[in-house]
């Protein structure tokens, strides 16, 4: 049984906030720290800003007891034997990570050090940025031994956040001595020993896991490119199907089948081959261009990830253009939009394909009609309601009467729409399905006109 660490985690987002849930629930005490009064207020109250399985059931668990939420950094960090950086590290305009929010925490940590610290980069941030925060921390007259900067990269998705957060396929821990590896290794031996999966509590997803995460030991300089290289890779995979999907369009075979058999050799794996409407949210798009950046400032030309940006955009105009090429003209005919959010399980729009085509739609005249099961709200924010775009309760109220229904976001839900019901109430039966959720020999049994990514033309 390990001791109960206590732990500040500054930045109450996505990552800071599911790890802080997480910590907590593992048997530490955290404090989670933002400098956003009213975040921290609504968050003291119970209310979770993000929607995540599993993210409320826990907060509510460990609210007012092993978790607590302040704006008073300073006080956290006295309280805390490590302090883990989750602030926001948003793209800057020559597509570098912009690290003035890192820079900005680590002064105001280095100004409470009076003791041994452990500070830990949670955030995703470029090679380097650890020594960075070393030399500003002693700039601060905080003297080198008593602290020491580490990475622990986080590899959460959204929309699955807490399970992959308490079950990953690996803790990369990147240190530069003894001391510090082992406070984190410490921070998750609870999870590394199996000992938190057998708690009659545990979170279902993880409950019955038979094989705990093991841990990677790293320098801190490779803990730091794992995260980018990682998130890099994946995308490229990604982009990489989006191109074969248009070779199989071409030459008339069916992506789906291509990307079974390419995903069945261990070598290469199934995950991350499904085509679409290229890659969004808020860290694909802006890993690849800071690692791309990284690279050059090093003086290494990584081509590759210009490419895969490159796909990724022209995959959406491809998407743009085969409904074009459905519905001949644009003005005036009224587009049902299935999909909102930038993936199924989320209610985020951050980088979302979808918003990007439905401006697209409404500057060519279209009339569009949107559903997504969580992500209106956010969607109002940037595309508010007007003469041209609704939103609608449900999927069969925005297809009514449509010339056309798209499907952006891949959404369950959708999967088990009644296909006959949305047959009637469109106007013409035509689907053009963006993310490849139907069975094109179902859907043309149902009377669809079908087209979808990289399964050659309609049917
Ligand atoms: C991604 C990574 O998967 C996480 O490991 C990482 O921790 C996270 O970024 C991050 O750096 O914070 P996330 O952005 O939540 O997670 O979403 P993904 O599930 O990776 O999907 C990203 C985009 O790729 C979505 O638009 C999705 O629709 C698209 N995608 C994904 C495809 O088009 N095809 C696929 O086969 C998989």
């Amino acid at each position: 049984m390990t001791e109960k660490i206590t732990i500040a985690v500054v930045g109450s987002g996505y990552v800071g906030l599911v790890a802080s849930v997480c910590f907590a629930e593992i048997g530490h005490q955290v404090i989670c720290v933002d400098n956003d009064e009213a975040k921290i207020s609504s968050l003291r109250d119970g209310e979770v800003p993000i929607y995540e399985e599993y993210l409320p059931e826990l907060l509510a668990r460990h609210r007012n007891k092993s978790i607590e939420f302040t704006t008073d950094l300073h006080a956290a960090t006295r309280r805390s034997q490590a302090i883990f950086v989750a602030v926001g590290t948003p793209q800057s305009q020559t597509g570098s990570a912009d690290l003035s929010y890192v820079d900005a925490v680590a002064s105001e940590i280095a100004r409470s050090i009076t003791e041994y610290k452990v500070i830990v980069e949670k955030s995703t941030v470029p090679v380097y940025t650890n020594e960075w925060i070393s030399r500003v921390i002693e700039r601060n007259g905080v003297p080198r031994d008593l602290f020491d900067v580490t990475s622990n990269p986080e590899f959460l998705r959204e929309g699955t956040a807490v399970v992959d957060f308490l079950h990953a396929d690996r803790i990369v821990i990147g240190v530069e001595n003894e001391r510090a590896a082992t406070l984190l290794r410490a921070i998750y031996e609870p999870l590394t020993s199996g000992r938190y999966y057998q708690t009659v509590d545990a979170v279902p997803g993880v409950r019955s896991s038979v094989d705990p995460p093991p841990i990677l030991q790293t320098s801190t300089k490779a803990a730091e490119l794992i995260k980018h290289a990682s998130n890099a890779f994946l995308a490229m995979k990604i982009s990489f199907i989006n191109v074969v999907s248009n070779v199989c369009e071409a030459a008339g075979a069916d992506v789906e089948e291509v990307s079974r058999g390419v995903g069945a050799d261990a070598r290469i794996g199934p995950k991350f081959l499904k085509a679409g409407i290229g890659y969004g949210g808020s860290c694909f798009p802006k890993d690849v261009a800071a690692f791309r950046y990284v690279a050059e400032q090093l003086g290494v030309d990584f081509g590759l990830l210009r490419e895969v940006e490159k796909i990724n955009a022209e995959q959406k105009r491809r998407f743009f253009q085969k409904v074009r090429s459905a519905l001949w003209t644009f003005r005036g005919k009224k587009l049902a939009v299935l999909g909102l959010a930038f993936k199924g399980g989320t209610d985020d729009i951050r980088e979302s394909p979808a918003i990007d085509l439905i401006g697209q739609f409404l500057m060519e005249g279209c009339i569009v009609s949107a559903y997504d099961p969580a992500a209106i709200e956010r969607t109002k924010q940037v595309l508010p309601p007007s003469g041209t775009l609704s939103y609608a309760k449900d999927a069969y109220e925005a297809a009514g009467e449509a010339d056309a229904l798209l499907i952006l976001t891949d959404w369950q839900e959708f999967v088990e729409l009644d296909l006959d019901r949305l047959r009637y109430t469109l106007r013409y039966p035509i689907v053009i399905d963006g993310r490849n959720l139907f069975d094109r020999v179902i859907m043309a049994q149902h009377g669809f006109t079908y087209l979808s990514v990289g399964r050659a033309g309609g049917v």
